[in-house]
């Protein structure tokens, strides 16, 4: 071989391992995804709750996921965490509390400390038994970022964790709760969640998180389960107003937080409108039914639950709803992918693809 064909195969190899490591570092775009909040995005841990009855680790739940199996996801198949995930080149972040006993390695690409029936305030629970409230979801991650910190020391674990996305959603459960709280005045109440909200935010902050991917409270008022307090079938307008009220706290809250710190960035989905366009706007979406869920029994399927006695619909594609309170894997697919490329309207001050890119 003379000097040029060699210098010329060196190239090809050079090339073909820049490609391989070009096209692999492509297919991850970060390197965790942490989620936080409630039964829009558990994918498990309460399955490790004992006295918890916010559960959904039997059938019909599952129906659409890979084998058909029920994993403790409140959807018919993927949710929002999951989706995220797919669309940033990671696996789903597994629940917590099935990694109780295992070390560092098993934390590196992510964790979800997410949980049914979690508020930002601790009592939201107190129907369902048990849940992981939003501030020991937090303690429970800055063990994580400790125990991080040991396997990598804190400049590696600085450099992994700033570029990570952290997922939040939380809220829902909070206005659920609020009729037994009716001591406060809605716009108190909201406040009080922000503030609250706010202080854990700063938590993460101190454990490294910078990049936030913020979804809104949805439309709750308009679920199945608030739909049936209704004679004709309305949405709940106290509810939904709540909803409102407190997005729209988040979203001052979120740029005074930006403004305090600095270094932090964030994506703010306005999941009220996405889901309301989709409610006024069925069939651009492909859907036919946006008002009774697709598993359940009784009037609006939602007068009992999705359990095994129940039944469910042939066409999971064709509903908003798969129970009572959850969206299906359909709808949660457009929401996920609104907020990865969605446009401006709905992503503030950015889409999570630029996110990603900061
Ligand atoms: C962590 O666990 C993995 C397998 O789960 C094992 O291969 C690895 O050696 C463990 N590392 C430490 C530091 O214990
Ligand atoms: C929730 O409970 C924890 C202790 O379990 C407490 O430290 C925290 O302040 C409580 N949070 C709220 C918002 O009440
Ligand atoms: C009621 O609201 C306050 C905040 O205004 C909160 O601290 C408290 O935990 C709430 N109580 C219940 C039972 O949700």
């Amino acid at each position: 071989m003379d000097n040029s064909s060699s210098s010329m195969s060196l190239a090809i190899l050079l090339m073909t391992l820049f490609m391989f490591g070009f096209s692999s570092s492509k297919a991850q775009m970060v390197p965790a995804l942490f989620v936080f909040g409630d039964s829009l995005v558990d994918v498990g841990n309460n399955n490790y709750l004992p006295i918890s009855t916010a559960k959904a680790n039997f059938p019909h739940n599952g129906v659409d996921f890979p084998n058909k199996k029920a994993t403790g996801r409140f959807s018919n198949g993927k949710n929002a965490a999951d989706l995220l995930a797919q669309k940033v080149g990671l696996p789903s972040s597994p629940p917590y509390l099935s990694l109780a006993s295992k070390n560092a390695s098993a934390y590196m690409t992510g964790v979800s400390f997410a949980s049914g029936g979690a508020g930002i305030f601790n009592g939201t629970d107190q129907k369902l038994g048990q849940s992981i409230p939003l501030t020991r979801q937090v303690g429970y991650y800055e063990k994580i970022y400790q125990s991080l910190v040991q396997t990598l020391g804190p400049a590696g674990v600085q450099n992994r964790i700033s570029k990570s996305l952290f997922m939040v959603v939380i809220g829902s459960n909070d206005i659920f709760d609020y009729p037994r709280n009716k001591s406060n005045i809605p716009q108190q109440y909201v406040d009080s969640m922000v503030f609250t909200l706010k202080g854990l935010l700063k938590r993460l902050h101190s454990s490294g998180a910078r990049k936030f991917v913020f979804p809104a409270i949805g439309a709750i008022g308009c679920i199945p389960s608030e739909r049936l307090k209704s004679q004709t079938e309305e949405c709940n307008e106290e509810s939904n107003s709540l909803a409102l009220k407190y997005n729209e706290g988040l979203k001052s809250m979120l740029q005074e937080l930006k403004s305090e710190l600095k270094d932090i960035a964030y994506s703010y989905f306005d999941t009220y409108a996405v889901l309301q366009n989709i409610v006024q706007n069925p069939a651009n979406n492909g859907f036919s039914e946006i008002k009774a869920a697709c598993c359940g029994l009784g009037k609006l399927k939602a007068k009992i639950p999705c359990l095994p006695l129940s039944t469910y619909c042939p066409n999971r594609r064709d509903h908003v709803w798969w129970d009572l309170y959850h969206p299906t894997e359909a709808t949660a697919t457009i929401l996920v992918d609104t907020i990865f490329d969605g446009p401006l309207q709905y992503t503030f001050p950015m889409n999570g693809r630029q996110l990603v890119a900061i």
